[in-house]
């Protein structure tokens, strides 16, 4: 199976996705997080991607196309499929990677939009934090750690994210609303989308998710 996970910042497009990684045997390939490792290994990439990811802006869509590509070319193992989380999310990108991908085995399936207040968001991101080892994700209050700031799963110190800034959010929803809203509507054109209440507890949130991928 085929999904994109959609939603605004903070949605819970990777809480969710960690979840269905696990559930569906699928390749996880979330843009943000690609574009973060390349940060801390310092590449080229890496570098001018950052200039943009901490003022909340998009990376240009060249750079994001070309690395997916090359990312799903490469795939050691293709597995049941591919959860792609954060992508595509300009009408570029979704064009481009509708011409990649139509009529082959890594035709969309299913979209899965994580719907929520952006009002709610602002708590998520100030709440969220993330293992630097292993990237489980984590919120002070819905989903705190056993010991504070020590990841459950390895043991490895938990940070916060340099964009999960007031003012980060700020632009990051306004990137939302210009350039990824008309992604959503592009697909709701082809039928693929399922609409998910984001805004509930993580187990509730699971189950409807759950319930989307059945149907
Ligand atoms: P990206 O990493 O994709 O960030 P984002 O879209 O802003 O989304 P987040 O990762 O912040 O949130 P999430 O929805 O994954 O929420 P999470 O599950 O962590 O992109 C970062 C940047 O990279 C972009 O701004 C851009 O610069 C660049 N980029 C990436 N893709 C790009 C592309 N295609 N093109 C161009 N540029 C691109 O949850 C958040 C918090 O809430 C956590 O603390 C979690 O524990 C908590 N939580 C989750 N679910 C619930 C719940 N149901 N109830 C209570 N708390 C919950
Ligand atoms: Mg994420």
């Amino acid at each position: 199976m085929n999904i994109l996970i959609m939603g605004g910042p903070g949605a819970g497009k990777g809480t969710m996705s960690a979840k269905i990684v696990e559930q569906y045997n699928v390749n996880h390939i979330s843009t943000g997080d690609i574009f973060r490792e390349e940060i801390s290994s310092g590449s080229a990439l890496g570098q001018e991607a950052k200039t943009y990811i901490d003022q909340g802006l998009l990376v240009p869509d060249e750079i994001t196309n070309a690395m997916v590509k090359d990312y799903l070319e490469h795939l050691p193992d293709l597995k049941s499929g591919y959860l792609l989380d954060g992508y595509p999310r300009t009408l570029d990108q979704a064009k481009a990677f509708d011409a990649l991908s139509k009529d082959s085995a890594m035709a969309v399936d299913v979209v899965i939009a994580m719907e929520i207040p952006f009002a709610a968001l602002a708590e998520r991101i100030s709440g969220r934090r993330l293992c630097k080892s292993c990237g489980a994700i984590y919120h002070i209050h819905a989903n705190p750690s056993k010991q504070e700031g020590v990841c459950d799963v390895c043991g490895s110190a938990l940070y916060q994210r340099k964009d999960d800034t007031v003012e980060s959010l700020q632009v990051r929803l306004q990137e939302y609303t210009r350039q990824t809203q008309p992604v959503l509507d592009f697909y709701e054109a082809k039928g693929l989308v399922k609409h998910i209440n984001a805004d509930q507890p993580i187990e509730a949130v699971w189950a409807s998710v759950v319930g989307a991928l059945k149907d």
